[in-house]
């Protein structure tokens, strides 16, 4: 029973972890990404996502309530998994370890993040627009803080879908393993850009 248990929530944790969050974090990136394109550009992007139908009801539901399973699950195996140092190559290892250790700097970073961009900003009924993020990220502690949380965060889902995709049975052969490794350094570099330089946007 136990065991059933286990294996439920490992695969839905795995899942979790593609759709919705990773879906909804390369959503997010795009649309702050208009902030290259200038303060009106990301004000209007982000007053449409604002004015979204259900807002609440798809806060909840694609965000919030995955992303706390997936982080108390995550901390869980963090602190409780087995490095299973002879099955895999070394290099393989190293990133089953970066896998736990950037999830534990993202559940730091994005529990911040939710707080000073969503929470405390309705609290106080402040407006989340270009100018707000520009004050936070022009202070050098940080801007560093969102560096090292966003590339954590990057890092964290274009890993895990190496490891999601080995999970499905969807990568078997070693061949297509290895195809795998490249395709998510791909994702990683080029998601990173996207984050990185929409940070750096707003800094400078
Ligand atoms: C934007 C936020 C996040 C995204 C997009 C994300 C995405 C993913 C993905 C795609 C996987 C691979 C699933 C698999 O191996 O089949 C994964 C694994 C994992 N995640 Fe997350 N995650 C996020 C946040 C977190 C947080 C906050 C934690 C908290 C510690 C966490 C802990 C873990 C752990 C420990 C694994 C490894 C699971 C395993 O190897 O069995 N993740 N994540």
């Amino acid at each position: 029973m136990a065991g059933t248990r286990g294996y439920v929530n490992r695969r839905l944790h795995s899942l979790l972890g593609v759709i919705p969050i990773g879906i909804f974090l390369i959503q997010h990136l795009t649309v702050n990404y208009f902030a290259t394109r200038g303060p009106e550009a990301f004000n209007a992007a982000a007053h449409f996502m604002e004015s979204l139908p259900y807002r609440y009801v798809l806060e909840i539901f694609i965000i919030f309530l995955p992303l706390l399973f997936h982080s108390i699950y995550g901390v869980y195996i963090a602190f409780t998994a087995k490095n299973n140092l002879s099955n895999f190559s070394y290099f393989r290892n190293w990133m089953f370890m970066f896998q736990r250790i950037t999830g534990i700097v993202t559940l730091i970073f994005i529990a911040w993040h939710v707080w000073e961009t969503r929470i405390a900003v309705g609290f106080f009924g402040e407006e989340l627009n270009y100018q707000l993020m520009e004050g936070i990220l022009t202070n050098p502690f940080f801007f560093w803080f969102y560096l090292i949380g966003v590339v954590s965060t990057t890092f964290h889902f274009s890993n895990g879908l190496w490891s999601f995709f080995v999970s499905w049975g969807i990568t078997v052969s070693p061949r297509s393993q290895k195809i795998m490794t490249y395709a998510s350094i791909i994702i990683f570099v080029a998601i990173s850009y996207v984050g990185v330089r929409t940070l750096i946007t707003f800094a400078y």
